[in-house]
């Protein structure tokens, strides 16, 4: 059986005992073989809104980028093939996704373009002023106290660098039945007043309305944003 198929074969057969609470706890941080299927479900599911950022982004030749909660760190080729000589980091705080991203982009990582970090965000292992931009999609939802991850974002970005935050919008979450275990959700405003209050200056919000996406068998059609914050010069 090829690995696709049998990845397919995997998800149906955990689906009737994967519950909406157990399906958090994994987009939280994914674990174990379970949490591998998760990262290969998002890979599908979040690929629209891997573009959309990006394009957001309007990524140049030479700038250094962080990605915080990378995943399975499937995107990264994507994120290469938008322009020249990028340096690229991300950290993720799921041991399994770290060592899956690993193996998805060894050849990146033995070039020495791409740094991949295990740790919580909450404190980054990188310098002051490192950065010209970092992203993070589909994570902020699971950061308890924001001010310590924001705080920490501002410290590595280059004044003038951005921070562009993927998620989907509060209204469109709460259609999605295993928010309610454990997911902190914003709308436009109540984020924009988290990164002002962290000493972002904000700049603009891209707004989309996504495909229909699958989740554990239903279909969901979320507005999606993309905020754009600077740290001042
Ligand atoms: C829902 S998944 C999204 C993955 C990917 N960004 C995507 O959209 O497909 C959330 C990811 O963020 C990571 N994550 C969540 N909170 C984190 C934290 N405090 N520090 C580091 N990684 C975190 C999780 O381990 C997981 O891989």
């Amino acid at each position: 059986m090829t690995k696709p198929n049998l990845i397919k074969r995997l998800i149906s057969f955990l689906r009737p005992a994967l519950t909406p609470k157990m399906l958090a706890r994994q987009l939280r941080q994914p674990s174990g073989k379970l949490g591998e299927a998760v990262g290969k479900k998002m890979n599908e599911s979040n690929a629209y809104l891997y573009d959309f950022v990006f394009d957001a982004m309007k990524i140049k030749d030479n700038q250094n980028i962080l990605e915080i909660g990378y995943g399975n760190g499937m995107f990264f080729d994507k994120l290469f093939s938008i322009a020249e000589n990028l340096k690229v980091s991300g950290i993720d705080f799921s041991r399994s996704m770290f060592k899956t991203a690993q193996k998805n982009n060894e050849e990146a990582i033995v070039s020495d373009i791409l740094d991949l970090r295990f740790g919580d965000c909450d404190v980054l292992p990188f310098d002051t002023d490192a950065f010209d931009k970092v992203f993070c999609i589909n994570v902020v939802y699971f950061w308890e106290n924001p001010m310590d991850n924001l705080m920490e974002i501002h410290r590595v970005l280059k004044p003038g660098g951005k921070f562009y935050t993927g998620i989907r919008d509060k209204d469109s979450m709460n259609n999605m039945p295993f928010t309610q275990y454990g997911f902190a959700m914003y709308d436009e405003e109540s984020w924009k007043t988290q990164l002002v209050r962290n000493l972002f200056s904000f700049e603009e919000t891209f707004i989309t309305e996504e495909p229909p996406i699958e989740f554990n068998g239903e279909y969901f059609t979320p507005k999606s944003l993309c905020l754009v914050a600077q740290k001042p010069l």
